[in-house]
């Protein structure tokens, strides 16, 4: 059976952060992720003969499947350019990628190093740009992973989210979604490696208006104190590779174990974005066992982005 749905729109061109969203566009597209992924057996060619243009210049898993599988189910059809060897910008100007793909697709995808680079993809590309994960921030990810928990618990205001390692482009998308969805955010991180004052500055503007509470600390026992979910990243980022050993050493108390995830609420959740390192940022047995979410996130990764093809392309 074929259906075509109007979704409605969002109230932005693209999704280059979660902070360029209000309240009604997240909870739209957490609506359309709940529809999409209720009739996942009907296909919907609400995106029929869409084409999507992916630019990567990291590695991904999760990102590159979920977005191509997802064009897919909405009809449509994406291209994939891997383009690990070359920074975007280097071969041509990133306004004359942008002024080339619009001519062939409806959209684009790119995974930069540079969250600037989106930016400059974004004035230039005459489609919906979606941020795939930037330096900056990973909107797309903070999306399913409070979508994950609206599935569990419905209404998150006044829920706690514990974000446990470096305050890094994950965090930060984190920290924009949470104020705006009246979730209290705390972020526990080694000296140094707080997240950007920016990000923490603005969220605490935001919060003040939506009930939030904005807190960064350094220790990880205070922060997961009766929270309701405790998130980790990898230590080390894409493009950070050099900096491993050094990280290793600095975040070692850091871990999110078993005695950690006993801080917090007894019904608490593990998350992560993956990929994980077991021994590492997160112990293998809170990892694999029965409050990790990561793997309902990382599905949900894919219904929440079909969601945001259709809010963004169907038009
Ligand atoms: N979480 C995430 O974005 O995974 P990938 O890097 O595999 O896309
Ligand atoms: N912080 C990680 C997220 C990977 C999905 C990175 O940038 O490598």
């Amino acid at each position: 059976m074929t259906t075509t749905t109007d979704f409605g729109r969002l109230s932005v061109p693209d999704l280059l952060c979660t902070s360029a969203l209000d309240r009604d566009d997240l909870q739209r597209i957490f609506d359309t992720a709940a529809a999409l992924k209720r009739g996942r057996e009907v296909h919907t060619d609400v995106l029929r003969h869409k084409r999507l243009a992916m630019i990567f210049e990291k590695d991904s898993l999760r990102t590159r499947f979920t977005f191509e599988i997802g064009m897919q189910d909405l009809g449509g059809s994406a291209t994939f350019m891997d383009h690990r060897d070359a920074r975007l910008g280097s071969r041509e100007s990133v306004k004359d990628m942008a002024k080339n793909l619009e001519r062939w697709a409806h959209g684009i995808v790119a995974r930069t190093f540079k969250h600037k680079v989106l930016e400059e993809l974004a004035e230039h590309a005459g489609v919906p740009v979606i941020n795939g994960l930037s330096d900056f921030v990973h909107p797309c990810q903070a999306l399913a992973d409070y979508f994950t928990l609206t599935e569990r618990w419905g209404d998150l205001t006044g829920r706690t989210l514990t974000f446990v390692g470096d305050g890094n482009n994950t965090c930060h998308a984190l920290i924009h979604t949470a104020v705006r969805l009246g979730v209290h955010i705390r972020v526990c991180s080694p000296e140094g490696y707080e997240p950007n004052a920016r990000v923490v500055n603005e969220a605490m503007r935001v919060a003040a208006a939506t009930g939030s509470e904005v807190t960064i600390l350094n220790d990880p026992d205070a922060a997961a104190d009766g929270a309701d979910a405790i998130y980790t990243d990898v230590w080390a980022s894409m493009g950070q590779e050099d900096e491993i050993e050094e990280r290793n050493g600095i975040f070692a108390d850091y871990q999110v174990d078993a005695d950690l995830m006993g801080k917090a609420k007894p019904e608490a959740v593990f998350m992560h974005c993956l990929p994980a390192h077991r021994g590492w940022e997160v112990a293998q047995d809170v990892m694999d066992g029965p409050q990790s979410v990561v793997y309902d996130i990382a599905e949900n990764r894919l219904h929440v982005q079909k969601a945001v093809l259709a809010l963004l392309m169907a038009r």
